[in-house]
């Protein structure tokens, strides 16, 4: 191994996110357009690109390497680079893992835990047939709840993430809650980010409207709930809490109300080779050049660590009611969150 990713603030980087697609089969309204134009496929790093990218980025030290889209599952031969990645799993990497909407995991999970991964993260932001197709602007809730079924079949911890929003699923709270308890599932909870679209442009509906700081939802929850902090972590920016009358665990990630960027620890790769150092500013390194420059790895790393020397502080992510700041035009999905 070289020496570790340190950036200017003294935090090792030693999370790498990887978005293997721009491409989703859903367009929820808060992470995408309508109608998005997705890259042509020259553009895309090669499944080859992508495994010599990351073997790198392992062998400088990143220990949790999560795969993210778009939806990662739609990449043609995705499952390739997962088995070619499982031999980094206890040489050097900690964790090999995906964040999903979890329409293809009825396939997919099982080949995912021979892989040798052991926790997925699903997206899911309502438990209503109707509100879920809204969201997702044609998805299938059952076909989700399918894919989450193989996956507990298979043998993968599951962790719900939701994206709190005002007006959609306040109403849900305790469903979502208890529905997660029921399936022995993490829930994790997460505050609207101002990127992309800020009104979706289809049901009226503006994400300045829809932010709900998660400490109200937090007091929400107190009002019927014992919530105790727990010292657990997972490497990614969500707080834990244990539900004493459940016994469940639930996450907080609050970009907005809670800043966590004192404390981080990755950095995101886009499906073109761009290297995002903070998914709240817009500052990027190309990493496709060196790549295609040479097939030895010397300028790849030495780009690589030419990034993480920039790093900025954090995102300037910032809102009331009348006004945002820190707002992206990048969609979430380029970076897979
Ligand atoms: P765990 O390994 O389970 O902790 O997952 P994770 O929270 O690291 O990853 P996941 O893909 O589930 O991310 C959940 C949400 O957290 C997404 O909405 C991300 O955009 C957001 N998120 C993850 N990392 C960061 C970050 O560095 N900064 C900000 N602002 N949000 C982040
Ligand atoms: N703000 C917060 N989270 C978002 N996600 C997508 N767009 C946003 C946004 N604007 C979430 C998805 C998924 C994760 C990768 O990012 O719901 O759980
Ligand atoms: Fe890290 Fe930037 Fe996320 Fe803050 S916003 S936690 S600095 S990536």
């Amino acid at each position: 191994m070289t020496a570790p990713l340190i950036d200017p603030f003294a935090r090792t980087i030693d999370y790498l996110r990887v978005s293997v697609t721009d491409r989703c089969d859903f367009r929820c309204t808060y992470c995408m357009s309508e109608h998005m134009t997705f890259l042509p496929k020259r553009d895309l790093l090669t499944l080859e690109e992508l495994d010599r990218l990351c073997s790198t980025f392992v062998r400088m030290g990143v220990k949790k390497l999560r795969i993210t889209g778009g939806e990662p599952l739609v990449r043609k031969g995705i499952m390739t680079f997962f088995e070619g990645m499982s031999r980094h799993i206890g040489a050097g990497l900690d964790e090999l893992t995906l964040t999903t909407n979890g329409s293809q995991l009825d396939r997919f999970a099982q080949p995912l835990a021979d892989a040798g991964v052991r926790r997925i993260n699903v997206s899911l932001d309502t438990l209503d047939a109707d509100k879920f197709r809204a969201i997702t602007r044609w998805g299938s809730l059952d076909k989700v709840r399918r894919g989450i079924d193989a996956a507990r079949a298979a043998g993968l911890r599951v962790k719900i993430n939701t994206v709190a929003l005002r007006g959609f699923n306040e109403d849900e709270l305790f469903d979502l809650l208890a529905w997660c308890a029921e399936g022995d599932m993490d829930l994790t909870f997460i505050e609207v980010m101002p990127m992309g679209d800020m009104g979706d442009g289809t049901d009226g509906t503006l994400r300045l409207d829809q932010y709900w700081p998660l400490k109200d939802l937090r007091a929400r929850l107190a009002e019927r709930f014992t919530l105790t902090e727990l010292a657990y972590r997972t490497g990614g920016p969500a707080r834990y809490f244990e539900v004493a009358e459940t016994g469940q665990r639930i996450g907080f990630i609050t970009p907005l109300t809670h800043n966590f960027c004192e404390s981080c620890n990755r950095v995101r790769v886009t499906c073109t080779g761009e290297l995002y150092m903070c998914l709240g500013q817009e500052d990027m390194a190309d990493l496709r050049a060196p790549l295609r420059a040479s097939e030895a790895d010397a300028g790849l790393e030495q780009a690589i660590r030419a990034a993480i020397a920039r790093k900025p502080k954090g995102h300037d992510f910032d809102y009331t009611r009348e006004t945002v700041t820190g707002q992206m035009t990048r969609h979430m999905s380029h970076t897979g969150g």
